[in-house]
């Protein structure tokens, strides 16, 4: 179903409607795939006919959406955790370097230990390790960072599975390239735009 949901989103003629519906019904694809990996709690609970081994949470996570592309995917962590609390990462390439630039962050006052970094696109790997580091400086350890995202370059995969474990980063895709400008090659353009239409 993810290659189905892809095949919009790479598609140049998908319209703002189509590109959105599909990147909300991927985001719940890629966002359960983060979640299996964080451990929930475990209590029995008794069934109608007996008892049973329950689970719970996953509780100390938050979110840390790069502001803008990844509001598209919150939601859907939220559908699925709607106490964590969200940290909002503001960061933007500038465009002629493509290096990453953070204008904006706000955490809640008192952090879980755990944190999904959400982004679709991990192009250079520039502002996913921008994130990593803002999240290490605040006390989180690397081992309890992870990563979620839609296409990867397989340059940024890599650069980032030098910083973070490997096992922590969830895409849907890995692409071969990246073009001039430190786009996504074949990638879908610029996600962010295609989404909110601009
Ligand atoms: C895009 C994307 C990532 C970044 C990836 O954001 O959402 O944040 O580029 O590139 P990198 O791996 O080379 O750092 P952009 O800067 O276009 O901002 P936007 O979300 O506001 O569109
Ligand atoms: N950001 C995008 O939205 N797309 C790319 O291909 C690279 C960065």
């Amino acid at each position: 179903m993810k290659e189905v949901l892809l095949s919009v989103l790479r598609n140049k003629n998908t319209g703002t409607a189509d590109f959105r519906r599909a990147s909300d019904q991927l985001a719940h694809l890629v966002s359960a795939e983060t979640l299996a990996k964080l451990k929930t709690s475990v209590y029995g609970i008794e069934t109608p006919v007996g008892t049973a081994n329950g689970a719970s949470g996953p509780d100390d996570v938050m979110f840390v959406p790069i502001v803008r592309a990844a509001l598209s995917i919150l939601p859907a962590f939220l559908d699925m955790v709607p106490a964590a609390p969200v940290a909002f990462l503001g960061i933007e390439r500038d465009e002629t370097t493509a290096l990453p630039n953070i204008y904006y962050r706000k955490f809640p006052p008192t952090l879980p230990n755990r944190a999904v970094i959400i982004d679709p696109m991990l192009a250079t790997g520039g502002s996913a390790m921008m994130a990593v580091d803002i999240l290490v400086g605040q006390g989180l350890k690397l081992e309890n960072i992870y990563f979620t995202g839609v296409v990867a370059a397989q340059f940024g995969l890599a650069a980032l599975s030098e910083k973070m474990p490997q096992s922590n980063i969830t895409v849907a895709a890995i692409d071969p390239d990246l073009n001039e400008q430190k786009y996504i090659v074949p990638g879908l353009g610029d996600y962010g735009d295609r989404y909110y239409g601009t």
